[in-house]
This record gives C-alpha cells, structure tokens and sequence, in this order.
C-alpha cells in the first residue's frame, strides 16, 4: 500500500493590473460577457471569455430555462461556441467573472470540457477567475481544479 499525493498550484494576484495586456483584456471581456447573462432563476450573473490561439476572443453567459436542468454554464456556453466556429484552433485561455465577492470556481461539469478541449489541442490553458472583489484567481492547465479528470485513459 502506497499513499498518493496531488497537487494543485493557484496563483493569486490582487488585481488585473498585474497580469498581462490580453489577459487584462480576457477579463474585461467576461465581464462585458457577464451582463447577456439570463439569470432569473439564480440571479447569479457569470461571464467567460475563451482565449484562442489567433488571439480571437468568444465570450459567453450563463442561460437559464424554466426547466432548471436545461440552463447551461458560461464557461461551456463560450467554449462550446469558441470551439463550434473555430474548429481546431488551439484555445489558450478563459477568464471566468461572476457577481459573487469572491471569483466563482467553475463547476465539475466544466472543468472535465475544459479538459476535453486541453486534451484535442495538446495544450495546458490558462484559466482566470475573478469577482466582484478585483482579486483574481489563475491556474495554468485544468489538472489544477480537476485531477483524475475523466479521460478514459489511465487513472495516473
Ligand atoms: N454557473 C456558471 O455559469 N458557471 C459555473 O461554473 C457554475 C454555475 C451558473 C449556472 C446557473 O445559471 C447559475 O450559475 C447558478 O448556479
């Protein structure tokens, strides 16, 4: 018997200032993202901006339905139309922003799309979240918020 040990690295920064233009930008843009949000149902408004490796930038808002089950996640809202009109194109990053205090950490659900993307391009994404407070969490590569992700290849 063997005990085995994973890690998750974050990086904290206390505001967009100390990131990078396109990142700094990325963020804005989910924020922008934020407000189509059709939240009447949780009234909890989440935007995201998915980074493509041409530099082209796809947001998306979370979408509710009065059939609760049905509404789907911003995250997978702009990652489903990033990867719908660029076919191929390597995604490099996605910033996440919601209306709660502090950044909003993406569901299971998509965490394991973002893995599915980062496994088709052979490329570890950045992922941003922030919220309302300014300070931002990052990780670089989805196997920080989602080890033993589901990939129906090994376990380790
Ligand atoms: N939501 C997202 O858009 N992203 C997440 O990662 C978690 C939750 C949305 C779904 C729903 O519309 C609302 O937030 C409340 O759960």
């Amino acid at each position: 018997m063997k005990k085995l040990l994973i890690n998750s690295e974050f990086i904290e920064y206390d505001s967009a200032e100390e990131l990078p233009l396109q990142q700094k930008e990325l963020l804005e843009q989910a924020e922008q993202a934020a407000k189509s949000a059709y939240a009447p149902y949780s009234k909890f408004k989440v935007g995201a901006a998915v980074l493509l490796d041409n530099g082209k930038i796809i947001t998306g808002s979370n979408q509710e339905n009065a059939s609760y089950p049905l509404g789907l996640c911003a995250e997978r809202v702009a990652l489903f139309a990033a990867s719908a009109q660029n076919p191929g194109m390597k995604i490099t990053g996605i910033a996440v922003t919601s209306s709660s205090e502090n950044p909003a950490s993406p569901c299971g659900a998509c965490r394991q799309v973002m893995a599915e993307y980062e496994s088709l391009h052979k490329n570890e994404m950045r992922i941003l979240l922030k919220g309302a407070s300014g300070k931002i969490i990052a990780a670089d590569g989805v196997k920080n918020l989602l080890p033993l992700m589901f990939s129906g290849k090994d376990l380790i």
